[in-house]
């Protein structure tokens, strides 16, 4: 089904024929808009970007790509196909049809689950707010606000949701989605990797590849969903996430080249006087991002999870393509456990343990990027390597948040981690090293000297393309 544009919103949900909806929805996006102004990317207003918008839900042939004026970029509401017969795929309601309404008894579950969804997304653009002012390249510049205006469509897409299935509290919940900001002391975002800065770019490819990645399996468990209207709107929503992950496995990828090519011309590791950022420092940036998207998948044993799952609400990733009875009722699964200042496993019911399950797939996935980053040190006869830290460091949540581990896993005591923690961490000398290589570069095909520019350009187009204009 393609997208008519003519409509105040966009959508392909029949808005036109549900007036009270489409009001309810009107209302809101003047307050949708006013929040893109003052928080959304700065300074943005009289750039034309060459944007990806989607113009119909069908696999292929969705997307469109022109320079937009960012003020008039239009945010609609679009649900991947439905799928005939679709049933209920996991828990009590297994085998059942998917619900196209809320089912009244897991309406207070549902409504969390999106609006926990819901609040990263605004969340992200206000993260993101100043990138624009400091980008590497035009290439640069065009990603993170083709990013920034997809999450805005996210939020978009789960203010539909509690607009037009939760009545009144659903309004509400939509008003306060613009009401918390990211590290607002009084009303942060709901979750704390949410309220962590993303000052540099480094600090936005570690972002867009770690903590997009947490979205895209909190995505594809609700994607699982029995409530249809959920499933439909994550699975397009998906569709959009991939991008994000590549802006940042590709963004890092370049700057490890950069680095990478100046050691090997210099014949040295003392890189930062030669102004590329130095092989511990991305180790550091990486330690600190993977860890608090760790803690974004909650604790190991969970009673909400379990019951999410039960209720048909979220399943685990890929849910219909694992072989097991999907009820979860008399399984195990390995969880991590503290014994005497040691890292054990025990066996834990599966049916409270999805949540490690879900991180578990997570970190498998996340190591595929680290991979690769690698394989550009190795084949430029760098011996450093990139690692994942150990699931037990920085954690904020779960059985690893009382004690202090080490990146490989050992658990050490306060002092320790005190006196070490900065060879780990981002240190403020660190942070302030990135920060002044951060210098805006705008010209068409030109990049900033810390990194390499990408393979290709956007949608066929070269690399020198004017992929954002200044008026
Ligand atoms: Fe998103
Ligand atoms: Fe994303």
């Amino acid at each position: 089904m393609s997208i008519d544009y003519s409509d105040k919103i966009p959508n392909n949900v029949g808005l036109d024929d549900n007036r009270r909806l489409q009001r309810a929805l009107e209302k809101w996006q003047p307050a949708y808009l006013e929040w893109w102004d003052s928080l959304g990317p700065a300074k943005s207003t009289t750039m034309d970007v060459y944007l990806r918008t989607a113009i119909s839900v069908e696999p292929g042939g969705w997307a469109h790509f022109d320079h937009v004026r960012m003020p008039d970029y239009r945010w609609g509401i679009f649900l991947a196909p439905e799928e005939k017969d679709r049933r209920v795929n996991f828990g009590r309601h297994k085998g059942e049809a998917a619900w196209q309404d809320v089912p009244g008894e897991y309406r207070s579950e549902l409504k969390r689950l999106i609006v926990t969804q819901g609040d990263t997304e605004p969340a992200s653009v206000e993260q993101q707010r100043h990138l624009g002012l400091i980008c590497p390249s035009l290439y640069d510049l065009r990603n993170l606000f083709q990013v920034n205006v997809e999450e805005g469509r996210h939020l978009w897409a789960m203010v539909y949701l509690l607009h037009a299935h939760f009545g009144r509290d659903g309004r509400e919940e939509a008003e306060a989605m613009l009401e918390r900001h990211s590290g607002d002391p009084d009303k942060p975002r709901i979750l704390q990797a949410f309220n962590e800065k993303t000052d540099d770019w480094l600090a936005f490819f570690m972002f867009t590849y770690f903590q997009d990645r947490d979205g895209k399996y909190q995505l594809a468990s609700l994607a699982e969903s029995g409530f249809d209207p959920l499933s439909r709107t994550c699975r397009f929503m998906l569709t959009e996430e991939a991008h994000h992950m590549f802006v940042g496995e590709t963004g890092i990828g370049r700057i490890v080249q950069r680095t990478a090519e100046i050691m090997a011309e210099h014949k040295t590791d003392d890189v930062r006087p030669l102004g590329v950022i130095d092989l511990p420092t991305i180790q550091k940036y990486l330690n600190f991002h993977y860890s608090i998207c760790l803690d974004l998948f909650g604790q190991e044993l969970s009673t909400n999870s379990a019951n999410y799952f039960t209720m048909g609400l979220k399943g685990r990733y890929q849910e219909t393509r694992i072989d097991d009875d999907h009820l979860l009722a008399d399984s195990v699964y390995a969880i991590p456990e503290i014994r005497g200042g040691d890292i054990a496993s025990i066996e834990a019911p599966a049916l409270s343990s999805v949540n490690e399950r879900l991180r578990a797939d997570y970190i498998l996935d996340s190591q595929r990027g680290v991979d690769r980053w690698n394989a550009i040190l190795e084949k430029a006869g760098i011996g450093y390597r990139l690692t994942l830290p150990h699931i037990a460091f920085n954690r904020g949540i779960g059985v690893f948040a009382p004690v202090h581990a080490t990146p490989d896993g050992r658990i050490i005591d306060d002092a320790a981690w005190n006196r070490d923690r900065e060879q780990w961490l981002p240190s403020e000398g660190d942070r302030a090293f990135v920060a002044s290589l951060m210098h805006p570069v705008m010209e068409a095909g030109k990049m900033a000297h810390w990194i390499a520019p990408p393979a290709k350009g956007i949608n066929g187009q070269p690399l020198d393309m004017e992929y954002v204009r200044f008026n």
